[in-house]
């Protein structure tokens, strides 16, 4: 199979790197490896998320959907006293964002799991996610609802998507399964998305 940075366990040598990335006025330096996402630096995408939307405060139960090497979980953690899952099915990206917890001085804010190993009756307060576009709109759909499910009762979800990756359809969709979404900011081609948790939700 070929490796893509979606793999759960990556074919390719684990050869490691830094990146240096400034998130919310902190420096970060960061271990990525070959065989996860953007391991070269920052991703552009996951930069305007964090640009365009305030650091959160406070405590809580947050989950950063599709860590990688956990640049937003790490950032969040650092921000806020909440508890951050980070959940990646790459167990390479877990790895990595369990180190770069602990680099921080954040590890024990910040776990890093399977979607399956995620308590079933944990809820989470915030949802932050750069989601993994390319594993098809089928799965996505899945992977978000799996989630989405599990938006405590007034909790936001935000996520960055490329408008050329149908940026603007999944806020429609989102709004549609019952999550209320709108734009709060549009740069480099990504749209930052904000969804909440309408209850009911439409039958
Ligand atoms: C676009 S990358 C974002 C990575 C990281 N958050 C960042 O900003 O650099 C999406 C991540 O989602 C992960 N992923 C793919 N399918 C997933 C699934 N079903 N559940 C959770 N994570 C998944 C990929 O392995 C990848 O690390």
């Amino acid at each position: 199979m070929a490796d893509h940075y979606f793999s759960a366990e990556p074919g390719s040598a684990d050869v490691r790197r830094t990146v240096e990335a400034r998130i919310w006025g902190r420096e970060y330096t960061f271990t990525t490896a070959t065989g996860v996402f953007s391991r070269d630096r920052l991703d552009i995408g996951t930069a305007v998320l964090l640009r365009e939307v305030d650091a959160p405060t406070g405590s809580g139960t947050f989950l950063d959907l599709g860590c990688g090497y956990g640049p937003i979980a790490c950032a969040l953690a650092v921000e806020t006293d909440a508890v951050v899952w980070a959940v990646d099915v790459n167990t390479r990206a877990l790895e990595l964002t369990a180190e770069n917890a602990k680099a921080a001085g954040v590890a024990d804010q910040v776990h890093a799991a399977r979607p399956d190993d995620v308590p079933e009756d944990l809820r989470f307060d915030e949802i932050w996610s750069n989601p993994a576009i390319h594993i098809g709109k089928p799965e996505l759909h899945k992977m978000l609802l799996r989630w989405l499910e599990r938006l405590a009762p007034g909790g936001v979800a935000w996520f960055v998507v490329g408008k050329n990756l149908g940026g603007d359809s999944l806020q429609r969709w989102l709004t549609d399964q019952g999550y209320p979404c709108g734009r709060v900011g549009s740069a480099k081609g990504f749209r930052v998305l904000r969804a909440t948790n309408a209850d009911p939700r439409p039958s």
